[in-house]
C-alpha cells in the first residue's frame, strides 16, 4: 500500500505475517529521494508483536523467518572499504545465502600476476596466465566463512596484502579479467539465494537482482574500519597511507571503461556512516522483506 504523510514523505505499508502467525504492519518511509535511506531513520516499524524496546537482534530473528522461504538474488555494491562484505555476510547469514566476495576473486588474480610478474599491458601475457587460474572459495570448518582458494592453495590473507590492494583496481580495469570473473560469477549465481558483494554486481553480474544495495559512508569512518581490520589480521598500513589506497581506487574503480563502479538506477543507497552493525542489517533485512512481500502480493 502506498501513502502519504502529512509532511509530503512517501512510504509503504503492508499488513504481514511470521511464519507462526504473528501479525503486523511494516512502513517504510523515505525523504525526498526515493532510493535514499539516510542514516535518520527513514524507516519504522510498527508490528503490533514487537515490545517498544525490542532489541536489534529479537527483530532480526523476527524478520528471517518471513523472508527466508522465497530465494532472491541481492547485489550489494559501493567504494571500498564501506562495510560491503560485512553487510553481505551478515545477509547470507541471517537468510541462510551464499556469501561471494567478488572482490577476492579479483584480489586473487592481482596476487597471480604480482607473483608470476605479467605485464597487464599485454593482452597476450594476460590471457595465458588467466587461462592457468582457478579460483574457488571453501569451507575449513562447518559453519565457518568461506575462503579464497588460488589454484589450491589458501591466499585468504595474502590477497588482503598492501601490494595486491595497491594493484588491484589496475588488473580490475582489464576487460579480459572482468570477462573471465564475471562469468563465473553469474554461474554462482544462477541458483539465488546468493548475496553477491563487489562494484558492479547491480549493474553488470546480476542485473535483474531483486534487490540492489549501494553502500556509501564518509572517507574518515572508512578509513578507520579498514585500519581496524587490517590491525586485526597483523597487517600494518598506517591511517594515512590507507585513505589514500582508497581514495585511489575509488577513482580508478569509478573512472574505468568497462563497468566502472555507478549506483544502479533501482538501487537503494544506504549510508552507514552513523549505523552499527546489527542497524545495517535490521535496515537492509527491511528492504529483503519489501521485496519478498512485493513479490508474494504480485
Ligand atoms: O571489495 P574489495 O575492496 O576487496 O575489491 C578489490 C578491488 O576489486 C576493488 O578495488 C575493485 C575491484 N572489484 C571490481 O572491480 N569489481 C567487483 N565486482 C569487485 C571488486
Amino acid at each position: 500500500m502506498d501513502d502519504e504523510t502529512s509532511d509530503g514523505k512517501r512510504g509503504t505499508s503492508s499488513i504481514v505475517q511470521s511464519s507462526d502467525g504473528k501479525r503486523g504492519t511494516s512502513s517504510i518511509v523515505q525523504s525526498s529521494d526515493a532510493n535514499r535511506s539516510i542514516v535518520n531513520r527513514s524507516i519504522v516499524f510498527t508490528e503490533k508483536n514487537f515490545a517498544p524496546r525490542t532489541s536489534h537482534l529479537a527483530r532480526i530473528r523476527y524478520l528471517c523467518p518471513m523472508i527466508t522461504h522465497e530465494k532472491i538474488t541481492i547485489a550489494v555494491d559501493g567504494f571500498a572499504s564501506c562495510g560491503k562484505s560485512t553487510l553481505a555476510k551478515d545477509l547470507a547469514k541471517s537468510l541462510q545465502y551464499t556469501f561471494i566476495d567478488s572482490g577476492a576473486m579479483y584480489r586473487a588474480v592481482t596476487l597471480y600476476f604480482l607473483r608470476q610478474e605479467v605485464n597487464i599491458y599485454d593482452t597476450e601475457e594476460v590471457s595465458k596466465a588467466l587461462e592457468k587460474i582457478s579460483i574457488s572459495f571453501r569451507h575449513l570448518e562447518e559453519g565457518e566463512l568461506a575462503v579464497t582458494f588460488l589454484n589450491d592453495e589458501n591466499v585468504e590473507r595474502e590477497i588482503r596484502s598492501k601490494d595486491v590492494s595497491e594493484n588491484v583496481s589496475l588488473v580490475a580495469a582489464i576487460s579480459k579479467v572482468r570477462r573471465f570473473l564475471v562469468a563465473q560469477q553469474q554461474a554462482m549465481g544462477k541458483e539465488k539465494g546468493i548475496v553477491m558483494d563487489g562494484r558492479d554486481i547491480g549493474t553488470v553480474v546480476f542485473p535483474d537482482a531483486e534487490l540492489k544495495l549501494f553502500i556509501t559512508a564518509q572517507i574518515d569512518v572508512r578509513t578507520q574500519r579498514r585500519f581496524d581490520e587490517l590491525q586485526r589480521k597483523g597487517i600494518e598500513m598506517t591511517r594515512p597511507q590507507i585513505e589514500a589506497n582508497l581514495q585511489e581506487r575509488d577513482r580508478i574503480d569509478s573512472t574505468r571503461k568497462d563497468s566502472p563502479l555507478k549506483k544502479a538506477e533501482d538501487a537503494i543507497e544506504i549510508d552507514n556512516s552513523a549505523l552499527n552493525r546489527a542497524e545495517q542489517l535490521e535496515l537492509a533485512l527491511s528492504y529483503v522483506k519489501r521485496v519478498t512481500v512485493e513479490r508474494l502480493n504480485g
